[in-house]
């Protein structure tokens, strides 16, 4: 049999990386690419039976009609996150696999790192001492022991995420549309999340029904100094309303490893550059905002199982007929796609 050819899109250095480590036996022809995956660009997949595409590929309606043309049978997603196909439209015409958790740890881990150097202003120190500036003036914290998270969404990342501030000494609230049972976890609903939290961190993927739930309104609600991390998905914040906040004083700090527009500028050197976002350039210029540009998940280790799991996935899926992290829109109609079956959703 020939080999099953893999058209990978928005290849960087890391991903050839874990994925020629992985693929050392040559089982499969692994073509990189730098440009991501878009209308444009989806005709670059001819002559493949499968595409490899991350978080800011665009897997539209359009690119999924031209995939269908081309004869190409997988979408091997070497991400968790989803909202960037529409999965629904999918449904028939090409089937969509994932790698639904490579390392939890990786961005529960990167998300008490970003809270730490805001919290203890790690990140105005280290300029300072570089510069062999040794004040203390401005540099002033807080403890997180005894203060209280509101965590959102209480999956894989979210759980770890609470153990690592149960070690701190933290009050845990947490609001998830899907509550785990015997968990120990204090439930409340979101506006009391809203309101009793020192720190809100969300950890739930991006729907349209919760789209900008940090709103103007949400953030009326919040306390005054609260602490927001994300590392979900950009667009679960208004970042014109998180702004404001900040502005107002109302918002004491934002960690961003997500931005709503991200998809055009993270992953790319700008430096030197005229960045024409705006609103992110306000927010990186203010001194309480820290950005890193959707690097939660970049560990060795989350390197090596995604490139693991998504050449098993592709494996599995031609040689063996088996699917177990296949997301369908039937499946996610189940609210948490928990991917109980083993074989093709269709
Ligand atoms: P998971 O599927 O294990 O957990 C998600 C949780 O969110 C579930 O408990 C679910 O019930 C809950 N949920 C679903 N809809 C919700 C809603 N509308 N409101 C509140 N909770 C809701 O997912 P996991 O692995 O913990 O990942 C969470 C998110 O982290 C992913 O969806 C992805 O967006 C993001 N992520 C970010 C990465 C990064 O590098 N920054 C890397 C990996 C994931």
């Amino acid at each position: 049999m020939d080999k099953l050819k893999i058209a990978f899109f928005d290849a960087k250095d890391y991903d050839k990386q874990s994925f020629i480590e992985s693929n050392a036996d040559g089982e499969f022809d692994i073509t990189f690419l730098e440009t991501r995956l878009t209308s444009d660009t989806v005709k670059l997949a001819e002559g493949c039976d499968i595409v490899c595409v991350f978080v800011n590929d665009d897997i539209n309606r359009d690119v999924i009609d031209k995939l269908s043309e081309l004869g190409v049978k997988l979408v091997a997603l070497r991400c968790a996150g989803y909202n960037n196909v529409d999965v629904e439209y999918a449904y028939g015409k090409v089937h969509i696999v994932r790698v639904p958790a490579y390392s939890p740890y990786a961005v529960a881990e990167h998300a008490m790192a970003l809270l730490l150097t805001s919290i203890r202003r790690i990140h105005k120190a280290y300029i300072r001492t570089k510069d062999f500036n040794f004040s203390l003036n401005g540099l002033t914290g807080f403890d997180l022991h005894g203060k209280t998270v509101g965590v959102i969404g209480t999956g894989k990342i979210g759980r770890i995420f609470i153990d690592i501030c149960r070690g701190f000494g933290m009050n845990i609230i947490a609001y998830d549309k899907f509550p785990a049972a015997d968990s120990g976890i204090e439930y409340v609903s979101l506006d009391e999340l809203w309101e009793r939290s020192d720190i809100i961190s969300f950890h739930c993927p991006l729907t349209e029904e919760n789209r900008h739930m940090v709103n103007t309104d949400t953030i009326a609600k919040m306390k005054k100094g609260v602490v927001l991390i994300n590392t979900s998905r950009g667009a679960l914040i208004d970042s014109e309303a998180l702004l404001e906040g900040i502005k107002q004083r109302k918002i004491g700090a934002a960690c961003l490893d997500v931005y709503e527009e991200e998809s055009n500028i993270f992953f790319h050197d700008y430096s030197g550059h005229i960045v024409n976002d705006d609103t992110l350039a306000r927010l990186i210029s203010m001194p309480n905002v820290i950005v890193t540009s959707h690097q939660a998940f970049l560990t060795n280790e989350a390197l090596k199982n995604i490139a693991d799991t998504t050449l098993e996935n592709i494996r599995g899926f031609f040689a063996k007929d088996t699917c177990p992290n296949e997301v369908c829109y039937k499946c996610a109609n189940l609210a948490n796609c928990k991917q109980t079956h083993e074989k093709k959703c269709f």
